[in-house]
Order: structure tokens, then C-alpha cells, then sequence
């Protein structure tokens, strides 16, 4: 009998998708299905990818395609697809071109993967969740947006760069929605258990929670044409190792909310319990007074952009079914 093996398909086969592909593939986590509107080029990454298989040793699959039937019995499909910034761009100025895109993907995953968990990495991050979530009509347990784990590992690297310690010391969680209002939640980050206002002034701290905001400009404008891509596949694939290990464990994604942090019918970046399920729970943490004021001016600009695309008539009302499943 062939030993259950997890199926992930990856749409889009840019730098973020085909990175993540190549993680995926080259830990032997997944057989994977890489899909681009450019066939060629996801099957021309695919063969690249199997050709080293006998070198990185894996015995899994990988295929590229542009056929979403290739992507049906997925169990995870991520969305990479869509443009990214250019130097001078917010995440917001993409909304319009990368909108048509996720509504595009997120119809054919519904038809073809109907019971797969959704992950998306298109930006502008939390309304992108939001549309691929409205328009799979899937659970919302099924569908969850990679940010706060990307957001997170920034301001780790940045606290330990400058306490000059290991980044493993150093634990965090990132809230809100994934652009200039990102909310680390400094209550919540310690250092070898301390909290971090014990061992940096708050003004240190502000400058590192302004680095980490920037942080993906700063690499745009470094690489001329795209965005970060290590990271993000890196943030993406952490996501999928907690769905697959099925332990429950605490990791920040952009969910969807009913009621949670005193929002309602939004996806934002929030701290959800992981399993194979998805996110079985959205975790509530007790926030300090400025970060509850932070986290509401963070989803005003997330509001923003849903009325925005409800004003073109790319949301349609649905109604989304509570509980796992
Ligand atoms: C970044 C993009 C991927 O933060 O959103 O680098």
C-alpha cells in the first residue's frame, strides 16, 4: 500500500512560488504540483527541480502545469500568483491587478481542490485572504494568509542583530495586516524569556518596529525588479509544517474574524491555533491599550481595501460556514 503522502500544489511559479516548491520538494514534505498562466515556465522549474531530485535525494513528485485539474486531491494549495511591488510601491498599489488574479485561482481551486486548505501570499495580504476566502466559499478554518510569521522572523533577526544574541532567544508575535501597520505585539516578545522593554529602551524598540514595517521595501528596492522571496517561502512553508505536524501549535496568520479582537466579517493577522484542520482557533491575547489602538487603525486600511473591492463588485455577499470541517 502506498504510504500516505501529502499532496501541495503551489500557484504561481515566480520567485516566491517556485521557492516554495523547491523547499516543499527538496525536504521530501510533499508531492507537489507547481501551476503558472505560463506553462512552460512552471514545467521548465519542475524538470529543474526533478533533475536534481537524485542529488537532494527525494523520491517525491513534482510536476508543472498550467491545468488546475492537475492540482484536484490537493491538500494545501498555495497562492503566490500575482505581481509583486516595484521600488516606490506600497502592498496597497497592487490591489487592482493582483484582485483579478487571487478571484481567478481562488474559483478554480474551489472547482478542482475543493477540500484543500488555502494559504495565501499574494499581496495586499489580508484582503487577498479575505477575497480567496469569499470567493472559494470554503470554511473558514480552510482558508489563512502567510504574513505574520514572514513579519515576525524580520523583527526577531533585527532584536538579535542588535542585542547581538541568538535569534532563537528571541520570541514574538506580529499582528494586524501585513503593510505599514503591522502591529509587533511587544508585550508578547521576550528575550531568554524577559520581556524586551527590560532589555531595550523604547526607543530602540521603535526603530526596530520601524525597520521591520519597512523591512520588504527595503529589499524591493535592493533587487531592482520583484520582492523577498526567501523569506516569504520560508514563512509559507513554517505555516504548512504546523498544518501537517497537527500539533495545534500557536502561529500568526491573517484569518478570518467574528467577533475576535472586536472585529468582525475582516482577515487579519491575529495568532490561530494550526492543525490538519486549519485554523481551529483564533488565540485572544490580552493586548496593552496602545496595542489595541494600533491593531484598529491596522484594520481600517484592511477595511478600506475590501470596501474598495466590494465597490467594483469583486466580493459578493456569501455567507461563510462556521466551524471545522
Ligand atoms: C514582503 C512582501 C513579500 O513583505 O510582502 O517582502
Amino acid at each position: 500500500m502506498k504510504p500516505f503522502s501529502y499532496k501541495i500544489s503551489v500557484i504561481g511559479a515566480g520567485a516566491v512560488g517556485a521557492t516554495l516548491a523547491q523547499r516543499l520538494f527538496e525536504y521530501g514534505l510533499a508531492d507537489v504540483v507547481l501551476v503558472d498562466i505560463l506553462k512552460d515556465l512552471a514545467r521548465g522549474k519542475a524538470l529543474d527541480l526533478m533533475d536534481a531530485a537524485s542529488i537532494t535525494r527525494t523520491e517525491k513528485s513534482i510536476i508543472g502545469t498550467d491545468d488546475y485539474e492537475d492540482i484536484s486531491g490537493s491538500d494545501i494549495v498555495v497562492i503566490t500568483a500575482g505581481f509583486p511591488r516595484k521600488p516606490g510601491m506600497s502592498r496597497e498599489d497592487l490591489i487592482s491587478k493582483n484582485a483579478l488574479i487571487v478571484k481567478d485561482v481562488a474559483a478554480k481551486i474551489s472547482q478542482s481542490a475543493p477540500k484543500a486548505i488555502v494559504i495565501v501570499v499574494t499581496n495586499p495580504l489580508d484582503v487577498m485572504t479575505y477575497l480567496a476566502l469569499k470567493t472559494t466559499g470554503f470554511d473558514k478554518t480552510k482558508v489563512m494568509g502567510m504574513a505574520g510569521v514572514l513579519d515576525g522572523s524580520r523583527f526577531i533577526t533585527l532584536i538579535a542583530e542588535e542585542l547581538k544574541i541568538r535569534r532563537s532567544l528571541v520570541k514574538t508575535f506580529v499582528m494586524g495586516s501585513h503593510g505599514d501597520t503591522m502591529v509587533p505585539v511587544i508585550s508578547k516578545t521576550t528575550v531568554e524569556g524577559k520581556p524586551l522593554s527590560s532589555v531595550l529602551s523604547a526607543e530602540k524598540i521603535e526603530g526596530i518596529v520601524r525597520r521591520t514595517c519597512d523591512r520588504g521595501a527595503e529589499i524591493v528596492s535592493l533587487l531592482g525588479t520583484g520582492s523577498a522571496y526567501y523569506s516569504p517561502s520560508a514563512s509559507a512553508l513554517r505555516m504548512i509544517r504546523a498544518i501537517m505536524d497537527d500539533c495545534g501549535e500557536i502561529v500568526t496568520a491573517s484569518a478570518y474574524l467574528e467577533g475576535e479582537y472586536g472585529l468582525s466579517d475582516i482577515c487579519m493577522g491575529v495568532p490561530c491555533r494550526l492543525d490538519s484542520r486549519g485554523v481551529v482557533e483564533v488565540v485572544e491575547f490580552e493586548l496593552s491599550e496602545q496595542e489595541k489602538a494600533a491593531f484598529s487603525k491596522s484594520a481600517k486600511v484592511v477595511e478600506g481595501s475590501i470596501e474598495l473591492l466590494r465597490a467594483r463588485h469583486l466580493i459578493h455577499q456569501q455567507t461563510v460556514k462556521d466551524g471545522a470541517g
